[in-house]
């Protein structure tokens, strides 16, 4: 027996720009260290911490349900959520589910402290511009050697909690039938009518005045780098 559903409109275009330009972002940041195209590899490094400042900023001014106080529930609710993980219904959230919600700070969490690493990193000693991180020569060489070596171990943390997350999101639409990729392809959910209060989506032009701060403090540190 189905249950009727309607139309919601949950995710705004700016999580979904910023989720699916960060796996672009990863996908390109990985291939491109593997093969060595290192100003492939700082360009989509710098991008990636673009949208994750970005994705900071959002989650403090942006749409009601893309902020974190929305979203961070405590871990006992969180602990709950995973618990009545088999018990069938339908998806009721118009933000992301308790448990969800933790596992959205850890990514967010480890793609920045891998970005900010790769600002500090280098591969190889005798610095020239294009062979380190902007901030390599802000720092001692020591603290440049181990941001290297965060940066080159984080990277698997990175990779295993983007596994765990795909694994959820694909047990989540066989165990219980949410399909939680679509929404996060064209922003819209169908729930049931009485749980479709729609979120409050904030204007478009505090998005681009946001994605500005976040390209601007960016483009700062890479030119901090480039005169140090
Ligand atoms: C490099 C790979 C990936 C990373 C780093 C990543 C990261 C994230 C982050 C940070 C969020 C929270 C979005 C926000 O609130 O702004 C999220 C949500 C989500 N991701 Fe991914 N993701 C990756 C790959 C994927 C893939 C391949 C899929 C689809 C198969 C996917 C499906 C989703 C879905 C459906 C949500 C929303 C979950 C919900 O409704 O609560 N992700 N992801």
């Amino acid at each position: 027996m189905s249950e009727k559903t309607v139309p919601v409109k949950v995710w705004d275009g700016w999580v979904r720009l910023f989720h699916w330009g960060t796996v672009s972002c990863v996908l390109v940041s990985y291939f491109s260290a593997k093969s060595g195209a290192w100003n492939l590899h700082y360009g989509s490094g710098y991008l990636l911490l673009t949208l994750v400042g970005f994705r900071i900023l959002w989650g403090l001014f942006g749409s009601s349900n893309a902020r974190f106080w929305t979203f961070l529930r405590s871990p006992l609710a969180a602990f709950r959520q995973l618990a009545g993980f088999r018990k069938p219904g339908p998806d009721t959230e118009t933000t992301h589910n308790a448990a969800g919600a933790w596992m959205v700070v850890a990514l967010l969490g480890l793609l920045a402290a891998q970005g900010v690493s790769g600002l500090m990193a280098n591969h190889d000693v005798g610095f020239t511009y294009s062979q380190h991180g902007p901030l390599a020569n802000w720092v001692s060489e020591a603290t440049s050697e181990r941001m290297t070596n965060l940066h080159a171990t984080l990277i698997n943390v990175l990779l295993l909690a983007v596994l765990l997350h795909v694994l959820a999101v694909f047990a989540y639409r066989l165990v219980k039938g949410h399909d939680l990729v679509v929404p996060m392809i064209t922003g819209v959910k169908e729930m049931p009518p009485a749980h479709a209060t729609p979120p409050r989506l904030a204007h478009p032009a505090l998005g681009v005045a946001l994605l500005a701060v976040a390209a601007f403090g960016v483009w700062y540190v890479r030119r901090l780098g480039m005169g140090g």
